[in-house]
């Protein structure tokens, strides 16, 4: 039986370890190797790649997705899509979304893994219909979450929902790597009976729990599995890809890997790995392995995410605190699954009540989320703090994408000379400021190339 090995570290490994830091100079040079190994995707875009190419690395991510292709022509590229909040952390309107798919299919995209963070799936109906006019791979997701009100019926249900939308796979995604082997036998088992779909698992290594889980995954049926190359694994990244590719073997499935070239792109990557373990990017910390995650339920990027804040605040010593109070806000919440957006928003908003007291502070986002302007909840949510937010006002039941006008062709009128391209407005409608900053720059990096040339000629 074959497996298919999805390898990680150009979006979800480096995201967990590093913040997404990863510049494309420093892997540019393995990614032909890369397309040769025999992977079944390569994870390379989406998630927070595309905020992080254009705030920190000066990156324009469109650009950085038409190089991956020009030297991974093989193997199919893929990216984490957040339905109708596209890469961003709020909706927008359905023009803004179809067209960020063309535009990331034009520019390269093979397989759009898409998802919500409530499971509402009428945030990623849209999306899902753009990626199947565009003629490429849809990859539905259910975000795996455990709570009183997450069954395996529901899950199931789930799966058939999606089926109905059409998607020709399903993601289970595991973001905080809390799935045990059970949970993921019956959890696949179940997919595989609700639905006729190949069923993919994501997890993360953070518990330790993520290569029994994947294992039993596979004796379940499981079609396919996500990696992380191992100088860029384990902590909060995805379990080793040599690892697995080395246990699976053994019990007798295919992958379809070249360990030998495995072995390459490991060696290529570890001064890299040194390189951001001693400027401090890579945290040690993020790296071991935290069972307490089983009570906590804190997805990896979360988890680092929540330490760097509360480092930058002085605060670093309030990390259990808030991470014992992240479960009574998810409840009040209605049980979200802790995914971006929301993990963001509950990790906040249990910061802020840690530090200055239960809901003193309620962030503008949990707000809008009581507003259900991000959907429904799964969930009964805390109803004390619903009718303070919404103060005598209902809340949004429909598709919150209705009540939004179309935005790209005024967005791109607006911008005028400053986008160069129908990309351009796309990042600018993600990130504004980001993208203002980074246009700035890209007009002042290459007037002073122009200078240069001048002034060479003239010599
Ligand atoms: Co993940």
């Amino acid at each position: 039986m074959k497996v298919n090995i999805t390898e990680t570290v150009l979006r979800d490994a480096q995201q967990s370890l590093i913040a997404t830091r990863l510049p494309f100079a420093d892997f540019e040079g393995i990614l032909e190797t890369l397309d040769n190994a025999g992977y079944y995707s390569l994870e390379c875009w989406g998630g927070a790649t595309f905020d992080s190419c254009l705030r920190f690395l000066d990156e324009d991510p469109w650009e950085r997705l038409r190089k991956i292709k020009a030297k991974c022509p093989k193997t199919p590229l893929q990216m984490l899509l957040r339905g109708q909040n596209i890469l961003g952390y709020k909706h927008y309107p359905d023009d803004v979304v179809r067209l960020f798919v063309r535009k990331a299919a034009e520019n390269g995209m093979d397989i759009f893994r898409i998802f919500d963070a409530l499971n509402d799936f009428r945030n990623i109906e849209v999306a899902v219909d753009e990626v199947l006019k565009c003629g490429k791979h849809v990859q539905g997701c259910i975000c795996y979450a455990t709570s009183p009100v997450h069954t395996l019926e529901k899950y199931a249900a789930m799966g058939k929902e999606l089926e109905a939308m059409g998607v020709q796979s399903i993601c289970i995604k595991d973001m905080a790597g809390i799935m045990g082997p059970q949970e993921a036998y019956d959890l696949i088992k179940a997919l595989k009976s609700s639905t006729s779909l190949p069923v993919f698992l994501h997890t993360h290594a953070t518990t330790g729990l993520g290569p029994i889980t994947y294992v039993k995954a596979i004796e379940a049926g499981c079609d396919g599995i996500d990696c992380a190359i191992s100088q860029f694994s384990g902590g909060t990244a995805q379990p080793a890809t040599e690892t697995l590719n080395y246990a699976l073997n053994q019990l007798g499935y295919e992958t379809g890997l070249d360990a030998a070239l495995l072995k390459d792109i490991n060696d290529f990557f570890a001064p890299i790995k040194k390189k951001f373990l001693d400027d401090g990017l890579l945290n040690p910390y993020v790296l071991g392995t935290k069972a307490d995650i089983l009570t906590y339920q804190v997805p990896g990027g979360m988890l680092s995410n929540l330490l760097k804040q509360l480092k930058d605040m002085g605060q670093e010593d309030k990390l259990d605190e808030v991470l014992a109070e992240v479960p009574n806000v998810r409840k009040d919440l209605g049980y979200p699954p802790l995914v971006t957006p929301l993990a963001q928003m509950v990790g906040t908003q249990a910061t802020n009540n840690v530090l200055l007291g239960k809901y003193k502070n309620i962030t503008k986002e949990v707000k809008a989320y009581f507003k259900g302007e991000y959907g429904r909840a799964p969930g009964e949510v805390n109803p004390e703090i619903a009718e303070r937010v919404l103060e005598g006002t209902e809340p949004v039941t429909c598709r919150f994408a209705d009540t939004l006008e179309p935005a790209f062709e005024k967005t791109k009128a607006e911008l005028g000379k400053t986008a160069r391209c129908d990309e351009d407005v796309l990042s600018y409608i993600a990130f504004p400021q980001v993208a203002e900053k980074f246009f700035a720059a890209r007009e002042e990096k290459e007037s002073n190339t122009v200078n240069y040339t001048i002034e060479k000629k003239e010599d």
